[in-house]
């Protein structure tokens, strides 16, 4: 197993943080990374044309390492999930009552454009509910996802967990359906990728998009996101200059080109090149590449089980293994148990959770350790 990596982040020694689904602590190395960027505009004149591509491309090829891809090209960089997810939408159409198909309380930044372009088309969102009882939960919720795709489904716009509990969704099984009746597969991966393993090559979903600052271990306001190929001819919302061909010829940009650079370039923001911002992500990911996110899960599951036991032994619900993440799963209460009470005990203790919904997020990384597990489990005894 992996050993802890606490040393890496700078988190105070007094607070238990199990919360990286708000937002992920910094690696020291990020931290530097963004200082040394930061300072690097003290003197513009060391700043070249290069500066405007060689990062850009590096951060492709390594998100692209990442998600198993095998064509860097198809990866555009996005200010936050929702700007991905409007590129996505305004490059779709749908006939009258068709769907798309979503599950129960997804995050707003992959809802809202979806329920636009329905409005807009005359189509409808499909939202598919868990069942309601916690007796296999995840099995049925997946279940139902799949009994909801048909012919009037054109797009399955959902995550790989969901954020609010980790609900795992069979993403192989619902590409295997939604191909089988013609739908496109969206995904938003900002709850998952860089700690659960997503291989496009596996997927083959249309579009991935991920915000950078949970599980991609970088800074606020910068992500990324892969198109796939039928998208490579479609329309950005915002026109900028570096997404055109030839725009590394800095003395003929005003010979203003119709053609976009190749691949998914077109869909990347308006300043993309971000010289604050960009290495940070880019040591974040190397770090990653390292660590490797089937290894955060197995550490991740490993640090946890005792204590998750022990809190379903106390009358809680979790759900079973197979059908949660192991990075970011939610604690129910059953009836009668006080939210308050467990509340204020985690206040107490500085543990660090959020609450979503009903449930009690826990979202551990590596930097977490069994003793954190054993604090969050005393929390939820009589
Ligand atoms: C599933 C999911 N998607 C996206 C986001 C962030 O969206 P945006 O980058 O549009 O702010 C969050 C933030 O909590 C999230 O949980």
């Amino acid at each position: 197993m992996i050993k802890c990596q606490k040393d890496k982040f700078s988190l105070s020694e007094d607070v238990t943080y199990l919360n990286a689904a708000f937002m992920s602590p910094q690696l020291k190395t990020v931290e530097e990374a963004g200082i040394a960027a930061l300072r690097k505009k003290n003197q513009p004149n060391g700043i070249t044309a290069d500066d405007f591509f060689a990062n850009r491309n590096l951060l492709k090829k390594k998100f692209a390492e990442l998600i198993e891809l095998q064509a860097p090209e198809q990866i555009a960089i996005i200010p936050s999930a929702s700007y991905g997810i409007a590129n996505a939408a305004h490059n779709i159409s749908l006939r009258p009552g068709e769907e798309i198909l979503m599950v129960a309380e997804q995050f707003p930044s992959h809802v809202y454009s979806w329920k636009r372009l329905a409005t807009s088309h005359a189509g409808f969102l499909r939202i598919v509910n868990p069942p309601n009882t916690f007796e296999h939960r995840g099995e049925k919720w997946n279940e139902a996802i799949l009994n909801a795709i048909t012919d009037k489904t054109a797009v399955v716009a959902i995550p790989h967990v969901h954020w609010a509990d980790g609900t795992l969704f069979d993403l192989k099984a619902i590409r295997k359906k939604s191909r089988e009746h013609g739908a496109l597969m969206i995904i938003d991966g900002t709850q998952s990728v860089g700690a659960l393993p997503f291989s496009v090559q596996e997927l083959e979903p249309d579009v991935l998009v991920c915000a950078g600052y949970k599980w991609l271990l970088g800074p606020y306001s910068l992500g990324l996101a892969y198109y796939g190929e039928s998208f490579n001819d479609g329309i950005p919302i915002e026109e900028n200059w570096i997404n055109r061909l030839n725009s590394e010829d800095f003395k003929g940009l005003t010979a203003y080109q119709e053609a976009f650079q190749p691949g998914a370039e077109r869909y990347s923001v308006g300043e993309s090149s971000n010289f604050n911002h960009l290495p940070m992500l880019l040591e974040a990911l190397e770090q990653l590449l390292v660590w490797q996110p089937y290894k955060i899960q197995q550490y991740c599951h490993d640090i946890s089980a005792k204590a998750i036991q022990a809190i379903k032994e106390s009358g809680f619900f979790i759900e079973e293994d197979p059908f949660r993440a192991k990075h970011l799963f939610g604690i129910y209460l059953r009836s009668g148990q006080e939210l308050e009470r467990i509340k204020k005990r985690l206040q107490n203790n500085k543990i660090f959770v959020s609450f979503r919904g009903d449930a009690i997020r826990v979202s551990p990384h590596l930097y977490n350790t069994p003793s954190d597990f054993e604090q969050l489990a005393r929390c939820f005894q009589d």
